[in-house]
């Protein structure tokens, strides 16, 4: 099966032909597709740079409607239109800093699918949750409302892994993916979300049930993701 590496360079801005360079020579494999999701304000240049290369394009975030009155937003139509593959929907700070229920984040994933792209949907507990011990009650629900039929990759990131330097063991997300596989409509890619550094990224790839990862901070800089990229299939 394919493995996923999503670069999410959220609200940052590096040098892109650079970083394109170091990624693409790491590339190396068939089994492996590499994803770039640059804010919107790249995508464009983002187009340019990686054609030719084994990199595809992707979106950090859509509204779920395709046009109209809604100042600041960008739809899935118009992402479409720019050369992204994949769209990023629901991600932990998208509902944190902007109230995103599940309900929008499973609208976002329809209007995405609706355009023929691929919606990667996030998933995952707080830290409380976690300390509680109600990872599998929460990822279940939020499967059951954000998760619709239809081509997904889902993404489980733990809300406390992300950014922090802090994982769970591979025991536990080897564990936490088999039950969103068991939950999903049909077979999907789940891949594994927070705190992924070329350090640790071998380990979560080995595991089974893991089909690839959503990189923030160590995507940024081309070297560090490309030893990511070099450690998948
Ligand atoms: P991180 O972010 O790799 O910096 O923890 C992952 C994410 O938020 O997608």
């Amino acid at each position: 099966m394919t493995q996923y590496l999503i670069a999410n360079w959220k609200m940052n801005a590096p040098a892109l032909p650079a970083w394109a360079q170091a990624v693409a020579l790491a590339c190396m494999n068939d089994e492996v597709e590499v994803v770039l999701c640059p804010p919107f304000t790249q995508l464009a240049a983002a187009q340019m740079v990686l054609t030719g290369t084994p990199i595809a394009l992707g979106a950090q975030d859509c509204h779920a409607e395709d046009k109209g009155a809604f100042t600041g937003d960008i739809s899935a139509d118009m992402l479409k239109r720019s050369g992204c593959g994949y769209v990023i929907v629901g991600h932990s700070e998208r509902r944190a800093y902007h109230g995103e229920t599940d309900e929008q984040v499973r609208a976002k994933a329809l209007a995405v699918l609706a355009h023929g792209l691929t919606p990667v949907i996030c998933i995952g507990e707080s830290e409380a949750e976690y300390n509680a011990g109600r990872t599998l009650e929460v990822i279940t629900r939020q499967i059951d409302a954000c998760v619709p039929e239809g081509e997904v990759i889902v993404a489980y990131e733990p809300v406390w892994a992300i950014g922090s330097g802090r994982t769970p063991t591979t025991q536990v997300v080897a564990g936490v993916h088999a039950e969103i596989k068991k939950r999903l409509h049909k077979p999907a890619p789940v891949v594994y979300g927070g705190s992924v550094k070329p350090e640790n990224a071998r380990d979560f790839l080995s595991l089974e049930a893991v089909d690839g990862l959503l990189v923030g901070g160590a995507s940024l800089e081309g070297i560090s993701f490309a030893q990511i990229v070099s450690a998948a299939g």
